[in-house]
């Protein structure tokens, strides 16, 4: 069943450079074709304290990779309406939710707490698969063995997945620094967070070839964000979007306390075990909540 065709996201023809008009078919090709986002990028903690949403409410949400949406179904409004331009957004939420009706919590959260479970063959064929959509069982049949995937978790596909694969291949040429990233993950208050990021990481990691790959349309692309938006963020920062994200990364490490980060937890986790985060309240958000929920 072939998507709808994306809508042109640009800004309109008149100013645009030849790289951008190429730039901008390198989105629409991906973007037409792929899963982009495997897991949401902004935390519903604040949604929650700013919406205060309750059993009159009624809320539209972007999809993305439906973490928020189920997130803000444990807050009990009336309805949750999740839209995604791109089909393949609403064909993981279709998942997660056939997840959360089908399994137990076991089973749940190896498949969408670590993205790996050995026996998702079955699961999938006999608990999942008759709970989607013409279209989600159609785009599931051919991908349901990411979730059981040699490239270690489902947090390795699609094309955010994709560029964390490129981070993780980095991060394994570079074993010392790889080595501070996960003492970061095990610190257990934000000072020593904190000193392990400005000491051991921030240099080390913010490279010349780091900032290049950053600053190149086509990791945006992979990231979902089309040229326009890109020129936007680069006329922002005096370090254009490298030095944006250095910034949000920046603010995240040294402010936010990384045991309850479970956006960045699914990534840098050597094996797909080890992402089973300390805290409750990153162990209960996200997947495990959903399915109490
Ligand atoms: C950067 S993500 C952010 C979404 C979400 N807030 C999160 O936490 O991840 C943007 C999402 O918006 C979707 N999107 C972009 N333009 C859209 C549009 N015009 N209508 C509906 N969805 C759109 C994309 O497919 C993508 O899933």
């Amino acid at each position: 069943m072939n998507a709808p065709a994306p809508q042109n996201l640009a800004v309109p023809a008149l100013n645009l450079t030849l790289k951008d008009r190429i730039d901008q078919k390198i989105f629409d090709a991906l973007y037409s074709r792929s899963l982009v986002y495997n897991t949401c990028w902004e935390d519903p903690a604040v949604d929650r304290q700013a919406l205060h949403l309750g059993p009159q409410d009624t809320v539209m949400v972007i999809t993305s990779a439906g973490c928020n949406a189920l997130d803000y179904a444990l807050q009990g409004p009336a309805k949750v309406y999740a839209i995604d331009a791109n089909p393949r957004q609403n064909a993981l939420l279709e998942l997660k939710m056939a997840g959360i009706r089908k399994l137990g919590f076991d089973d749940f959260f190896a498949i969408f707490g670590s993205g790996y479970h050995p026996n998702i063959k079955n699961i999938y064929r006999h608990q999942l698969r008759t709970e989607l959509s013409d279209f989600a069982r159609t785009y599931w049949d051919r991908r349901y063995n990411w979730f059981a995937s040699r490239h270690g978790s489902f947090y390795f596909h699609g094309l955010a997945g994709f560029v964390a694969r490129g981070f993780r291949t980095y991060f394994r040429m570079r074993p010392a620094l790889a080595q501070r990233v996960t003492e970061l993950f095990a610190s257990t208050n934000l000072v020593e967070q904190r000193k392990i990021y400005d000491e051991k990481i921030a240099s080390e990691l913010w490279t010349p070839v780091i900032n290049w790959v950053l600053n190149r349309q086509l990791t945006m692309s992979l990231l979902g964000v089309p040229h326009p938006q890109r020129r936007l963020v680069q006329g922002q920062h005096p370090d254009g979007v490298s030095g944006f994200i250095r910034d949000a990364i920046e603010y995240v490490f040294r402010n936010l306390p990384v045991g309850e980060n479970y956006f960045w937890r699914v990534y840098p986790a050597p094996s797909p075990n080890s992402c089973r985060p300390a805290t409750s309240r990153s162990r209960a958000s996200c997947c495990s909540t959903t399915w109490t929920g």
